[in-house]
């Protein structure tokens, strides 16, 4: 089954200012690589080859100049604009015609996820067409977030966007699974209060019908979002540091791409080829090497 990727990487980027004036949040560098190859990188090891980028009017272009085609990592890539922030869930009515009847992996563009076990958990949820799948993870604040509660049973029982009183410390990641027919769900949203196609308004459509799967991230996992000065900065530490100690790559898709079998080693010594001046293109020679 081929499922269909979207990263959405828009948004005005206004908490960064003014480093993100005149460049899109999602293509600042978190330590050694841009933001954006996160995001990509979780949705290749879910198993996603066909992703479609959205990004502003202006940011576009670059997305394509760094992208490309996807042919060089053995995928494809679509893009398309969002005219105006007006909603996670609006992704789904721009890139209706990429979906088609696909089931879809929906991942924002400066979510960071890492962990033990997490390949494992993205690939099920990738495997579970049927189904919605999302993620929650305690965090110290949920307020700022989507918050799933649940009852004793752990099932999932209401999820509320940005509320006053959090009944969980359980945010929604950035990151959404859907079964074929999630452009029709999204068609029925109507925008909220603060004028949004909500992902939260989304999410309750299959909750309420039964097809939502709430899986936690457990505390041996990290998700790391970069919207402020403060979380950019702890990102690109937490990257350096674990990148230092133990000499691998987060967030590497020249080495998911290597590792899933769709480049080769010729390929990837030809992508290390081209970056052999930085440690990264280094690390991508010691791949093929090894
Ligand atoms: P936000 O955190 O809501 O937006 P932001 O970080 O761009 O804006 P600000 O700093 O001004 O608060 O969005 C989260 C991510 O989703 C971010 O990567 C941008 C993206 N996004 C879009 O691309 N389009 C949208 O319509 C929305 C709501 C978000």
């Amino acid at each position: 089954m081929s499922r269909r990727g979207f990263v959405l990487a828009g948004g005005a980027g206004t908490r960064l200012y003014p480093a993100t004036l005149a460049v899109s949040k999602q293509l600042l560098p978190v330590y050694d690589k841009p933001m954006v190859y996160y995001p990509v990188t979780t949705l290749m090891q879910a198993g996603v080859r066909e992703v479609l980028v959205i990004s502003t009017p202006r940011d576009l272009p670059a997305f394509r100049e760094l992208l490309g085609t996807g042919e060089a990592w053995g995928m494809r890539f679509e893009f398309a604009v969002q005219e105006r922030p007006e909603g996670i869930a609006q992704a789904f009515l721009i890139g209706a015609g990429f979906l088609a009847d696909h089931p879809a992996a929906l991942v924002l563009g400066d979510n960071l996820f890492h962990g033990h076990g997490l390949a494992g958990m993205l690939r099920a949820a990738h495997e579970r067409a049927d189904e919605a799948s999302v993620f929650g993870y305690q965090v110290s604040d949920p307020e700022r977030y989507g918050v799933v509660a649940f009852d004793e049973a752990g099932r999932a029982t209401s999820i509320e966007e940005k509320p006053a009183e959090p009944r969980s410390r359980y945010a929604v990641t950035g990151l959404y699974f859907y079964p074929a027919g999630v452009a029709e769900e999204a068609r029925r949203l109507r925008p909220s209060q603060r004028g949004e196609l909500e992902i939260t308004d989304l999410n309750l459509a299959y909750l309420r019908q039964g097809r939502l799967r709430v899986e936690l991230l457990g505390q041996g996992m990290a998700w790391l979002d970069t919207g402020t000065h403060e979380s950019y900065l702890q990102a690109s530490n937490y990257v350096e540091t674990l990148e230092a100690r133990q000499g691998v790559k987060i967030g590497c898709p020249e080495e998911v791409a290597f590792r899933n079998g769709w480049i080769g080693a010729e390929q990837l010594a030809r992508l290390a080829d081209g970056m052999r001046g930085s440690g990264y293109g280094r690390y991508l020679l010691g791949l093929v090497e090894r």
